[in-house]
């Protein structure tokens, strides 16, 4: 589809069941009829929440472009056993697609505005605990010091990697599928990347709680920006939105968050960042 003057948009984290945030999704409107729009996970805990927001959204941007996060995957009391794990994705990537919004299993679209054609890369990747060296020399010691800190990861508890034996068995296999999609997409095509959880460990360093870093990514991608010809990469999952340089890589992590931590920020800033064409470098 070729589009004229639309910007590729993008913002993640809006946890929806905070009414605040509610209504922030509900009033988020395009400049252009032509924009896309990035929705970095962590759209809802329960899928019906899930359907209003990309639902929403999808009405009012010519496309919708949706990553998990881990918010989405956890089991909630009273659910079915088919919505865990693995099921749980794919009953999200059914909703997604009867709304007509675009997940990591469909082909990666190409975006063709002012400075295209990009392709847009949507990845499901999850973690697999190893950033948590920043910590320890061990997971088993990182784990041991989250514990003794109070600061474990709600996904211990409720995010179910079934049928994988662990969360860091299926980021595997999600890391080893997603690298081979992206080695047989055309080269030549500069890419933004996007995953909820950042695709290198440099942005978890700012963390106030450092413990928590190991639920947020896999080292298994740390090349994948400059390997895979990023011209940006989106990302959420740590609430601390900015920009950020890698290797002349763009970051950009666009959490919307929870409305707690809005209140701690002391400027107000735009609920939607843009993407493409590249704003100016400051
Ligand atoms: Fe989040
Ligand atoms: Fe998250």
């Amino acid at each position: 589809m070729a589009v004229r003057d639309g910007a590729l948009l993008a913002i993640g984290d809006l946890h929806v069941e905070h009414p605040e945030n509610r209504e922030i999704v509900a009033g988020i409107e395009p400049e252009s009829d032509a924009d896309w729009l990035i929705v970095c996970g962590d759209v809802a805990d329960r899928p019906e929440d899930v359907e209003w927001a990309l639902g929403k959204l999808r009405d009012r941007f010519a496309r919708v472009i949706w990553v998990p996060g881990n918010h989405e995957l956890l089991a909630q009391r009273g659910d079915p056993p088919l919505l865990r794990g693995e099921q749980r994705y794919r009953h999200l990537v059914e909703l997604c697609r009867g709304l007509g919004v675009i997940t990591p299993e469909d082909p990666y679209p190409v975006w063709e505005g002012a400075c295209g054609p990009v392709r847009v890369a949507p990845l499901f990747l999850l973690y697999d605990y190893s950033f948590g060296c920043n910590i320890a020399p061990t997971r088993e010691e990182a784990m041991e010091r989250a514990h003794a800190a109070g600061v474990v990861c709600i996904d211990e508890f409720l995010l179910d990697p079934a049928p994988y034996p662990s969360r860091q068995a299926w980021c595997e296999a999600r890391v080893r599928e997603t690298e081979a999609r992206l080695a047989e997409v055309e080269p030549l095509l500069p890419a933004v990347l996007i995953n909820h959880f950042p695709l290198i460990a440099e942005p978890t360093r700012v963390l106030r709680h450092p413990e928590f870093a190991q639920w947020c990514g896999t080292a298994l991608t740390a090349d994948w920006h400059r390997r895979f010809r990023a011209t940006a990469v989106v990302y959420g999952h740590l609430h601390i939105p900015r920009t950020t340089w890698h290797d002349g890589v763009r970051f950009e992590e666009v959490s919307l968050g929870y409305p707690r931590e809005r209140r701690r920020w002391p400027i107000a800033r735009p609920e939607l960042r843009r993407i493409l064409p590249e704003p100016r470098r400051a």
